[in-house]
């Protein structure tokens, strides 16, 4: 079985990500700064699957380190989850996020490349598709983007797109994400952001655990079934199946290949903290609050490419994902520190 070298696979999704390769058999490296990850969270991926990897704390853009993994691993594909991911942060320190996400991949493809690897998964983001005039969201849809973060993810679509049109001998894959939610079932994996969480799921469930007081929701007058933003929410795991299905798309000749991964299901904020409070057997406080400046009304995915093409289909309903998520927030309130 082949070596895939995971960037940024300490994190949320590369972690959930590295189970499901582990239990497939593949060998893993992975590669993580720690800048937004506790290490401990690949002890856990090793607990759960009884499997070991290989973990360098190390920085992408530090090209020398990187060749040395090069050197001493026979990597046949990457997947590249490495990067700076919050939405209003980028506006804040948009240098940064330029700078990591795109220097960090920059960099990687280089190294890949001297060293005769041309495989990549890349992690995109519906994000990508702005504010879209109908849903579901095709592949094929018109792209735009309205902050650093995004701007990032489209510019590196770009530069995967010319980098193939250059050299057609690259396989890429990229991914194009919509709302990761959720935890690994044994509550012992899961997403655990700094501070006050930017996200709809981390912040429900750390008022249903009561570390903060009420969910702000943020709207209550966009043109949807109660008023409140629809999202497409997927599994964390079904997610990360969704690599190890991309990374079997992976052959020689496969060329570039993109693909929303999303349920195709549509959920409102208030359908959430109902779901939630039902899970959870309370119910959640909110309060509505000014629209968040950026947010869309509604955004879900339509991924029968990926049936089609990947053999890839999301799992796990509504009520799976906030079980886990809850699971996760309950056994471990403060994160991978418990
Ligand atoms: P995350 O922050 O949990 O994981 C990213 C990991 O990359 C972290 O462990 C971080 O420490 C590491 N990292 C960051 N910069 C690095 C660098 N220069 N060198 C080495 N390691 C570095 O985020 P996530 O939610 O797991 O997201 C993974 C990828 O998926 C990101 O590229 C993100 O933009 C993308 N994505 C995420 C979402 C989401 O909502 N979570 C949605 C769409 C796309
Ligand atoms: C979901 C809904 C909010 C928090 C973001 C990024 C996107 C992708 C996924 C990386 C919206 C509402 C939220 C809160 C709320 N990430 N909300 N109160 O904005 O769809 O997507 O994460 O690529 O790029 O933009 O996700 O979870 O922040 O919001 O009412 O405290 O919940 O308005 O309708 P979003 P989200």
């Amino acid at each position: 079985m082949s070596t895939i070298l995971v960037t940024g696979g300490a994190g949320y999704i590369g972690s959930h990500t590295c189970i499901e390769l582990l239990n497939q058999g593949y060998d893993i490296i992975v590669i993580d700064n720690l800048y937004n990850a506790n290490a401990k969270s690949l002890e856990i991926v090793q607990e759960i699957t009884g499997k070991q990897l290989t973990f360098y704390q190390s920085d992408i853009r530090n090209e020398q380190h990187l060749q040395h993994i090069f050197e001493k691993h026979e990597i046949s594909a990457v997947i590249h989850f490495a990067g700076l991911k919050a939405v209003g942060e980028s506006s804040e320190i948009p240098l940064e996020y330029y700078d990591n996400n795109i220097n960090g991949t920059l960099t990687l493809l280089r190294v890949m490349k001297k060293n005769n690897c041309q495989n990549i998964i890349f992690s995109s983001s519906a994000t990508v598709y702005g504010n879209p005039k109908t849903v579901p969201i095709k592949e094929d849809f018109p792209l735009s983007v309205t902050n650093p973060y995004g701007r990032t993810k489209l510019m590196l679509e770009d530069i995967f797109k010319d980098l193939y049109a250059s050299d057609t001998t690259w396989n890429i894959v990229l991914l194009r994400y919509f709302n990761p939610i959720g935890a690994h079932s044994s509550g012992d994996l899961g997403e655990y952001p700094a501070g006050i969480p930017n996200n709809l799921l981390p912040y429900v469930s750390q008022v249903a655990v009561g570390k903060l007081q009420f969910v702000g929701v943020f709207g209550d007058d966009y043109d949807t079934t109660d008023g409140t933003g629809v999202r497409d929410y997927i599994h964390v795991v079904d997610l990360a199946k969704g690599h190890v299905a991309a990374l079997q798309k992976l052959e020689p000749k496969s060329g570039l290949n993109i693909y929303n991964l999303g349920t195709g299901k549509g959920y409102s904020v208030l359908e959430i903290i109902r779901t939630m409070s039902k899970v959870v057997g309370k119910d959640i406080p909110y309060q509505i609050l000014p629209r968040r400046k950026g947010d869309i009304a509604t955004c879900y995915a339509d991924s029968s490419k990926a049936k089609k093409e990947l053999n890839w289909q999301a799992q796990y309903d509504i009520i799976r994902m906030c079980e886990d998520s809850w699971r996760w927030q309950s056994k471990h309130p403060n994160g991978f520190s418990d």
